[in-house]
């Protein structure tokens, strides 16, 4: 081929019509190859005369300069549309909201005791604990629990192994002798003790397992100890607080004459709604009652000079009736399906 001028067209165009780098590279071998349209012309050249061959190898070599330059020209056209292609691809806007992790919430017992605390607080009860790992003593003993109480048989209680003296607590009433030795230490060099006002919200253990009985569940413990302390007192209070916690004025509360060792007299403390689902049926909520001068006197609190009374409330029974659940053993098997439903 003579015309150079047409050759680097022919190439341009070769190369402008590759879709891809295999396509330029194929279109390259047709120009540049080792038998390549340019390549023959360089062959050529050997069968020229001096003269000619000068004239002509310069205008070859102009020529393969502008197919090489159109390669490269083209080469970088296709790496900048594949690197295009490629952000197009993998876009992403990054003023999307984003997906947010998985929210958490508290367990429905969680909030059921802290609701507790809150109400009890407002009307100046401070929060207590003591330990679930507790001494017989404190657990039975000190609460006028007598040895040969049925509470205390290996059937109701766990015990720690090889021991007898430590077991995991019944009750959270062993919290009512630790904060009693403990304020009645703090103000014993005052002539009148201020008021012991306390709640102990917890964990107890018992071997026992169904529907409505887990082997741990929870108790929140009240304790108001002074000097003119009374069973009304008691009734004014635990009403005004069932009625804020369900928030309504229709809940009908009984106390039902009832026994506990620690307490005299004592009572189970029923309610009851007035419209819902469980209308007109009498649930138990908590045990109270006023506490024991043995009680009294196991805190070093002087009976002749102070009563007081306490309460022992079932929050998760609480939660139960709060929403509407009907199998305790939900609230402790950690199903999320369950559980989520709280958030
Ligand atoms: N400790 C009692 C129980 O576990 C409840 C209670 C607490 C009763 C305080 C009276 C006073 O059943």
């Amino acid at each position: 081929m003579d015309n150079l001028g047409q050759l680097v067209d022919e190439a341009q165009a070769a190369f402008a019509a590759a879709g891809d780098g295999a396509a330029l590279e194929q279109a390259k071998a047709r120009f540049l190859g080792k038998n390549g349209l340019v390549t023959e012309q360089l062959k050529a050249l050997g069968k020229l005369a001096p003269d000619e061959k000068r004239e002509r190898g310069a205008a070859v070599n102009r020529a393969k300069a502008a197919i090489e330059a159109a390669l490269d020209a083209h080469r970088e056209r296709l790496r900048e549309a594949a690197l295009d292609a490629q952000l197009a691809a993998e876009r992403l806007d990054v003023s999307l909201p984003g997906r947010g992790a998985m929210p958490g919430g508290l367990h429905p017992v969680s909030r059921t005791l802290e609701r507790i605390e809150r109400l009890l607080h407002s009307i100046g009860f401070a929060v207590a604990d003591g330990p679930e790992i507790e001494t017989d003593w404190h657990n039975f003993t000190a609460l006028n629990v007598p040895p040969n109480h049925p509470a205390r048989s290996m059937q109701d209680t766990f015990f720690l192994e090889g021991r007898n003296d430590v077991l995991l607590r019944t009750h959270t009433s062993p919290v009512q002798i630790r904060a009693m030795l403990a304020h009645a230490e703090r103000h014993s060099a005052l002539d009148v003790m201020p008021d012991l006002r306390i709640i102990a919200p917890g964990r107890v253990y018992r071997v026992d397992s169904d529907a409505t009985h887990s082997p741990m569940f929870h108790q929140v413990e009240g304790l108001w100890v002074g000097e003119r302390v009374s069973f009304a007192d008691l009734k004014g209070i635990v009403g005004d607080f069932l009625r804020k916690f369900f928030e309504t004025e229709e809940l009908q509360v009984r106390f039902r004459p009832s026994f506990f060792p620690f307490t005299e007299p004592s009572a189970e403390i029923d309610v009851a709604f007035m419209s819902g689902a469980l209308e007109g049926h009498w649930l138990e909520v908590a045990g109270c009652g006023m506490v024991h001068p043995n009680v009294l006197r196991s805190g070093n609190i002087d009976p002749e000079r102070y009563t007081g009374f306490a309460f022992g409330f079932g929050p998760d029974r609480l939660a139960m009736l709060r929403y509407g659940v009907n199998d305790l053993r939900l609230f402790f098997e950690g199903d999320l399906r369950f559980l989520s439903q709280f958030r």
